[in-house]
């Protein structure tokens, strides 16, 4: 069997596309548009180039896009200001302070001081305490971005056994936790799981978000299982060149897998573009509106009332 590669960079344009329509759509009928605040402490060249990336999609589709740099050794407090400031800004709808943060900042105090409604990477204690309660949430981008594509080759996902390696707060736990609501037997596993290849031997979706290169290999796969590969590490080649590789050794893979997403191009680029769908989910949310989107004709806004909102289906913060 040869796998067939999930293309992320298509997918998640079509949801930038679908992004961008309702975006125009709350411009003309709402007569509002979105805003996104990306906030950098530090030069991280990863994060600095995440940063620029988030920042330019923001544009693409139609958002006012701002971002701030801060020097590494910035206070806290004066960060915990920017914060503040941002979440009492009536034009700014999501707030993504990028991780990771220098070590003399408390991120858990930066990301607890963000507004809930503007909290657009889904990390406050609030959303993950809603998501974990199977309340309406804005959830981490990468897991839903996983989900997406996992649906974009099963719809249904009820009763399928899943092994998530990796259980950090950005992917892993909620990424299981939704698996889970979607009807999967959700394996936690990482690193120091005993027995790792058999566990994930049973599974019929592996899901490599632990950080290792290469580490899930050929014969640890059921053949016909779907594979995501949510690891970004860096590789020296046999002629000492540096390349991207995934958590997960794509070659064997791709002999016994039905699919699998590359590294890049798989779900990196979903990430960036469930931000910005989360960004306009915060900004209807918070005006207490809804937008229901109906995928064979890209989508159906009903009223920007307050009326209509018991008539929708909402997925509302409040
Ligand atoms: N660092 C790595 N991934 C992420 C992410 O999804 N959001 C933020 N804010 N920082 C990150």
């Amino acid at each position: 069997m040869k796998a067939i590669k999930i293309d992320g960079r298509s997918i998640a344009e079509a949801l930038r596309a679908s992004v961008a329509r309702d975006v125009a759509l709350l411009r003309d009928e709402c007569k509002f548009t979105p805003g996104l605040a990306v906030v950098l402490v530090g030069k991280d060249p990863a994060s600095s180039v995440y940063v620029k990336t988030k920042a330019r999609q923001a544009q693409a589709v139609g958002f006012k896009s701002q971002q701030f740099q801060l020097p590494s050794d910035v206070d806290e407090a004066e960060l915990l200001a920017v914060i503040e400031e941002l979440n009492a800004d009536e034009s700014i709808d999501g707030i993504l302070v990028q991780l990771p943060l220098p070590g003399h900042i408390n991120r858990w105090r930066v990301l607890e001081a963000i507004s809930p409604a503007k909290d657009v990477d889904g990390f406050h204690p609030y959303n993950v305490g809603r998501l974990a309660a199977g309340r309406p949430a804005l959830a981490p981008c990468t897991p839903l971005g996983i989900v997406h594509l996992i649906n974009t080759v099963v719809s249904d996902l009820n009763g399928l056994d899943v092994v998530v390696i990796g259980r950090s707060n950005i992917v892993g736990k909620p990424l299981a936790l939704l698996l889970g609501d979607a009807g999967c037997t959700v394996t936690g596993a990482q690193l120091q799981t005993r027995n790792l290849p058999s566990i994930c031997r049973k599974a019929d979706i592996v899901v490599a978000a632990a950080g290792c290169a290469e580490l899930v290999r050929g014969n640890w796969l059921k053949p016909g299982a779907i594979v995501i590969d949510v690891g970004i590490n860096r590789a020296i080649d046999s002629i000492g060149n540096i390349r991207l590789v995934g958590d997960v050794a794509f070659a064997e893979a791709s002999e016994r897998a039905s699919y699998i997403t590359p590294v890049p191009g798989g779900v990196g680029p979903m990430t960036v573009a469930y931000l910005l769908a989360n960004t306009v989910k915060a900004a209807v949310s918070r005006r207490g509106l809804s937008l229901v989107r109906n995928f064979e004709s890209s989508y159906i806004s009903q009223s920007c009332s307050r009326e209509h909102d018991r008539a929708l289906d909402l997925e509302r913060l409040t």
